[in-house]
């Protein structure tokens, strides 16, 4: 198994390229169920979750191709990857594979609405949660569909298709939303949602569908209404930035100290933790194609955050806030609202000398002067970044273990790291 071996006490200097997002990457890959045309996707990220997605769908019967080279090519530029749902050879999404990747279970759509069934295998818990199911299944019910319970398969049926309704999310869900935006997009009439995720992905996903055809208005709002359509087509579609690994090398630079630019990327996505960011003591100038992180010799400050739905501060930043507040002169407090189990970090950081103490929804961290470098586990993706970002600062050596799950998430990392001075390397096997 690899482990990514870094050595502290290096600034960060120059220029990280921002790749696509994962987060909106694979509910687009999904989209491609919706139409016997082919749907073709530009800056895909080359991420494990991509690759098993590839896999998931292709059991489905949706082919891809992957675009050759190029005259001028640039290794920062995702994939184009076309995928083709010409015929849905299968309905089902067996355990097996629903079960190493929870968004899978968003196929769940698309299936129900183009062929009127589906039959998905309950996603169960993971590492950060027990992450139900409800708001699908009844924001599919709402549209028609019966849906059963049976031995771990949600089962779902709409014989006559699936007809327009207006549904309201008791709680924001992003991959509920994701759902219902697909799901709708062929149901018959009209479909109003409300207390829809505002994250910049469900406008993405809405922004490709109408590509494809599809009448959907409101997205990045919190009601989004959807007029049906009979079919959908190919379209073209360029996956935008990745706000998650934007605002993990933004923190990483705020810790390390430096001047790092980050391109391809887009401050309007990630405000709130840019302002969180600046509030810590970093210097952020946002440009035209990118941003902008600086931090010479002031010291950290404390910040308080809390965990909310866009366009509040992501939990997909909170492990590598928490890093950085270890490092702050004086305490915050940390608090996740979206996942109830997301503080495994914890103690992986307190290994490396982070004074963190746990209470319920909250953690209290006491700033240290310095962090000293050790052996730690990755538990999650972001988990495991917030890792590599203490590792930056901590004396001599820290290894991070299990990277697979970095692997899920971050593209080429110690390529991009190393380029602006971080000693970060890869140690196979
Ligand atoms: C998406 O997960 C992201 N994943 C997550 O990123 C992200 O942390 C999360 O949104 C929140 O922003 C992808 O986009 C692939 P939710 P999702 O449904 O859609 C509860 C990462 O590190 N809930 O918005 O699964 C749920 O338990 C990942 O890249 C229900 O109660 O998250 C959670 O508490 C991890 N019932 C809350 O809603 C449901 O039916 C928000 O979850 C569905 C969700």
């Amino acid at each position: 198994m690899d482990r990514i071996r870094i050595r502290g006490g290096n600034t960060l200097n120059g220029t990280i390229p921002i790749s696509g997002a994962k987060n909106a990457a694979l509910p687009l890959m999904i989209a491609s169920l919706l139409t016997d045309d082919t749907l073709t996707l530009e800056n895909v990220p080359h991420l494990a979750d991509v690759e098993q997605l590839i896999r998931i769908l292709g059991n489905h019967g949706v082919d891809y191709a992957v675009s050759g080279k190029r005259l001028v090519q640039d290794p920062a530029q995702g994939r184009t990857i076309h995928f083709t749902a010409r015929t849905i050879v299968d309905t089902t999404a067996p355990y097996e594979l629903v079960s190493k990747m929870r968004a899978s279970f968003w196929v769940i759509g698309p299936l129900l609405a183009r062929m009127h069934k589906a039959r998905v295998s309950l996603p169960g818990g993971c590492a950060i949660g027990t992450r139900p199911v409800d708001l699908f299944i009844d924001g599919l019910r709402a549209l028609g569909a019966t849906i059963d319970i049976d031995r771990g398969y949600v089962v779902a049926q709409a014989p006559g298709g699936l007809v327009g309704n207006r549904f309201r999310f008791p709680k924001v869900s992003v991959g509920a939303t994701h759902v219902m935006l697909m799901a709708a997009s062929l149901a018959k009439g009209e479909t109003v949602i409300e207390n829809a995720a505002r994250e910049p992905e469900v406008a993405d996903l809405a922004a490709c569908l109408n590509a494809m055809g599809a009448r959907i208005s409101g997205a990045g709002t919190s009601t989004i209404t959807i007029e049906g359509v009979t079919a959908l087509s190919g379209a073209r579609h360029r996956v935008l930035p990745d706000r998650i690994e934007t605002g993990t090398y933004a923190i990483a630079a705020a810790m390390a100290g430096g001047d790092v630019t980050l391109s391809g990327t887009h401050a309007s996505l990630l405000s709130t933790a840019l302002d969180t960011l600046r509030q810590a003591g970093a210097e952020v100038t946002e440009l035209n194609d990118g941003i902008r992180i600086r931090r010479n010799g002031a010291g950290i400050s404390p910040v308080d955050v809390v965990t909310d739905p866009f366009p509040g501060f992501p939990t997909d930043l909170q492990a590598q806030f928490m890093a950085l507040m270890t490092r702050a002169d004086g305490v915050s407090n940390i608090t996740e609202t979206i996942f109830e189990n997301r503080f495994m970090h914890v103690q992986e950081l307190a290994r490396l000398g982070a004074k963190i103490s746990l209470s319920g929804q909250v953690a209290r961290v006491e700033g240290v002067a310095k962090l000293e470098g050790a052996p730690v586990m990755a538990t999650d993706l972001r988990a495991s970044v917030s890792l590599v970002i203490a590792g930056l600062v901590a004396d001599g050596e820290t290894t991070v273990n299990r990277v697979y799950h970095l692997d899920r998430g971050f593209e080429r990392l110690e390529e991009k790291l190393g380029a602006c001075g971080a000693e970060v390397e890869r140690i196979s096997g």
